[in-house]
């Protein structure tokens, strides 16, 4: 069995990929051809944003989010700061320290594990510029909530949409819910190309502008350079890979959902299972359980055939290379209790559509079989 079987989804749009690509072949454009304008057309018209600027990478995206807004040093030579989660992936963190800002962590919630709005408010100093919140496994974050403090405060939201592209909130779409929203193509992703890609998203003419000129080394016009920008451009034969895999995604969506359903049927009364807000669903990017034994669970799976994966093991406030700023922070073990408990706890299952309903029941009496013993009060609260 595969964590995320793309060989599956490769035999599934073969025919619609090999079109597609075979089309960037014979037009040679590989570098911002058709099929980038077309793509971005599509992803803006999806999210019912003004602008898409497609670019190399999930974390080009948020790179050039936060450059557009013109966030690093402030005018003193100090770093700015940028609330954000240090329960996600290493690219957040690592972008807003590589424009010259400073991350300043904020803990999650229970449910969702997104950064929790209540908490936000304390973070905020004179130098925070903007919020930039995650929207993990799929599941949108409170972004009325946190958008609400942003405009009270005069800050910019960037939603880190990197797993949420599909996932809804309140009837608006994760990836168009803020300032800028920036979303990741890797090809594991619900929505994937074949190797790096990412998208950006903006209703602000001003701020998209400044990210196309960004992603292609600061070009006002061609050997016109206005702004120090990186090369960040999406590659034409990804955009063509995207566009055929768009055909399929609602499609994909819709089998994720039920897959997620199924699992937490079979195993609510067993681990602690996930869930999803009233007012938002999730694109299921990662089916994550929480365990008390971990190790003892991942590897009992392993020796069943069953891959897992854990996202991630150690929250941003305590890899090393922030050291030296968690000392300046006062940041320590224990100071972010629920990313530090979901760090411990969580263990996502395979996940993809293309998970047989075999597939999908021998996952989940292996993971019972693995939890030790009868779950005892804390059983089966995928309330909680
Ligand atoms: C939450 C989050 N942010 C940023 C990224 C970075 O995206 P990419 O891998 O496309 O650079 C990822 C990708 O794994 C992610 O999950």
């Amino acid at each position: 069995m595969e964590f995320v079987d793309l060989k599956a989804q490769h035999r599934h749009i073969q025919t619609r990929v090999d079109a597609r690509m075979r089309t960037v072949l014979e037009h040679q454009r590989f570098i911002l051809g058709p099929e980038v304008e077309e793509l971005e057309g599509r992803l803006a018209a999806r999210v019912r944003a003004r602008h898409c600027v497609t670019c190399a990478s999930g974390t080009d995206a948020l790179l050039l989010g936060l450059l557009a807004l013109e966030i690093g040093r402030g005018a003193s030579g100090s770093p700015d700061e940028v609330i954000t989660t240090p329960f996600t992936f290493f690219a957040t963190g690592e972008t807003i320290t590589l424009a010259g800002a400073r991350p300043v962590f904020v803990d999650v919630e229970p449910v969702g594990y997104n950064i929790d709005p209540s908490k936000i408010e304390a973070a905020i100093t004179p130098r925070t510029k903007a919020i930039l919140p995650v929207s993990l496994y799929g599941q949108p974050a409170d972004m009325d909530a946190i958008n609400e403090i942003a405009e009270r405060h005069g800050l910019a939201v960037i939603e880190d949409a990197a797993q949420s592209f599909g996932a809804l909130y309140r009837g608006g779409h994760s990836g168009n819910l803020s300032t800028i929203g920036c979303t990741s193509f890797f090809p594991s992703k619900p929505l994937g190309c074949y190797g790096d890609g990412g998208a950006c998203f903006t209703n602000d003419d001003a701020l998209a502008g400044a990210m196309l000129e960004l992603r292609n080394h600061g070009q006002e016009g061609r050997y016109r350079h206005t702004r120090i920008g990186i090369n960040g451009r999406l590659d034409t034969l990804q955009a063509a890979v995207l566009l055929a895999k768009l055909e399929v995604f609602d499609e994909e969506l819709t089998g994720r959902a039920e897959i997620a359903n199924r699992y937490t049927a079979l195993l609510q009364n067993a681990v602690h299972t996930p869930r999803v807000l009233a007012d938002r669903t999730s694109v299921w990017a990662q089916y994550t359980i929480e365990v008390e034994d971990r190790t003892a669970v991942e590897s009992t799976l392993k020796g069943g055939g069953i891959p897992t994966a854990v996202h991630y093991p150690v929250p941003l406030h305590l890899q090393p290379v922030y050291t030296g700023l968690a000392k300046e922070m006062g940041w320590a073990r224990g100071g972010f209790p629920g990313a530090e408990r979901a760090a411990e706890r969580v263990l996502s299952l395979p996940m993809h559509p293309y998970l047989t309903p075999a597939q999908i029941e021998s996952v989940a009496e292996a993971v019972k079989g693995a939890v030790r013993g009868p779950v005892g009060a804390g059983a089966g609260e995928s309330s909680r």
